[in-house]
């Protein structure tokens, strides 16, 4: 029987557990041509349920465009996905495709045919030769113009990681730019990401550009006993046995993370013709080992005083970070250093404030569970 559960992101038309509010929600938002900010740790399943909004707008006849900002390196090449999602979403529709290529102006799409008979989609800056905020400013013009050539059919735009934009230069100019365009266009745009801080500090500061011009959407987990439920159907839908009690003790272990859950509940189901304790516990191991590259990626980008931060709060989150015996206990250094360890550790969306317990902890369970056993080893 093939596994039911997904490691690698999960298809539009798989079983998705719950956000049935959500997908209402947003979709009502996107009719209305209003622009949310949907927000929260990474792999909560924002990209996938923004992509079933999209899905089911699309069914009832809306233009929807996605694109990601992740890892954007210049104005440039944030302007060249965007005029690429253009180009990807009306490729099949020859009207549409006409619309986009006399609209879009600064660049021309590149189809490449493949062995296996599907094309590659790219594209080319035209020869107007702009660049950079020019190049920003003549796109979002042609994307308002393909916007307005299409009157009454609603065109839905995702920006995904739009907080990268923060990083590049020029920033609060590139802010300012498309708050303007977007501002003028009869759409509805979505910015989606991870990164909370930067991303919300995009329009919740009141200096920025796009202050308060969007709706704020934070994403939860997902609601226990969906969880619970939705991974007994799973592994029913596998033809294996999962309790109750045992889906509770899965979703439990990884905190009701959506992404860790499908992940563990893969890991499980390779395992154990039927879910036991000891198969979840096995499976949270391969789990933890799978995750270790992306884990060591973002250490690697971290100050030793940020690591040693997160090494202490991963063993023991606290409320009083810098009470002196906290700092003593985990050799943290001076007050100074570790607010400012603090500071970019929340910027990274590492780490965070519970707003219930006071208590700064780990955003993720299962890096803080990897962290720990970098430094406990457990002896049988
Ligand atoms: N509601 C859900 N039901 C089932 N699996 C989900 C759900 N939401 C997220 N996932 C799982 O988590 C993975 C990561 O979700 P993704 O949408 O990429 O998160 P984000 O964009 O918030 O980082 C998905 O590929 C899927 O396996
Ligand atoms: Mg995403």
């Amino acid at each position: 029987m093939a596994n039911p559960f997904y490691l690698q992101e999960i298809p539009a038309d798989a079983p998705f557990c719950n956000r049935l509010e959500e997908l209402k929600e947003l979709h009502s938002y996107a009719e209305a041509k209003a622009n949310v900010v949907i927000y929260s740790p990474r792999r909560y399943g924002k990209t996938s349920l923004v992509k079933r909004v999209q899905k089911n707008l699309s069914k009832k006849g809306a233009i929807t465009i996605f694109s990601d900002f992740f890892g954007v390196a210049s104005v440039d090449d944030m302007t060249a996905r965007l005029a690429k999602a253009v180009f990807a979403v009306t490729h099949k529709n020859a009207s549409l495709w006409k619309k986009a290529v006399r609209a879009i102006k600064s660049f021309r799409p590149v189809l490449k045919p493949e062995i296996d008979g599907t094309f590659t989609l790219s594209v080319e800056p035209s020869s107007i030769g702009k660049s950079g905020l020019n190049l920003l400013e003549e796109t979002m013009t042609s994307l308002g113009e393909f916007i307005s050539s299409n009157k009454n059919i609603l065109v839905h735009i995702a920006l995904d990681e739009f907080q990268e934009i923060v990083a590049l230069k020029d920033a609060l100019k590139i802010e300012a730019i498309m708050r303007t365009y977007i501002q003028q266009q009869k759409a509805s745009y979505f910015f989606v990401g991870s990164r909370r801080r930067v991303l919300l500090g995009i329009f919740n500061e009141q200096q920025r550009p796009f202050f308060q011009s969007a709706i704020n959407y934070p994403l939860r987990l997902l609601p226990a006993e969906e969880l619970e439920k939705f991974i007994v159907e799973q592994f029913r839908a596998g033809k294996r046995k999962c309790t109750l009690e045992m889906a509770h003790k899965l979703a439990s272990l990884v905190q009701d993370h959506p992404y860790y859950a499908q992940k563990l509940g893969f890991f499980v189901f390779e395992i154990a013709d039927q879910v036991t304790e000891d198969a979840i516990n096995r499976g949270l191991e391969k789990l933890v080992f799978s995750e270790k590259p992306v884990f060591e990626a973002i250490i690697q980008g971290l100050t030793s005083q940020q690591r040693l931060l997160l090494h202490a709060l991963a063993k023991e989150p606290t409320q009083k970070m810098l009470a002196s015996s906290y700092i003593r206990k985990h050799s943290l250094g001076s007050i100074g250093g570790i607010q400012h360890a603090l500071r970019q550790l929340e910027e990274f969306d590492l780490v965070e404030k519970d707003q219930h317990t006071g208590y700064w902890k780990l955003v993720d369970t299962v890096f803080a569970i990897w962290l720990k056993s970098q430094v406990e080893e457990k002896v049988r």
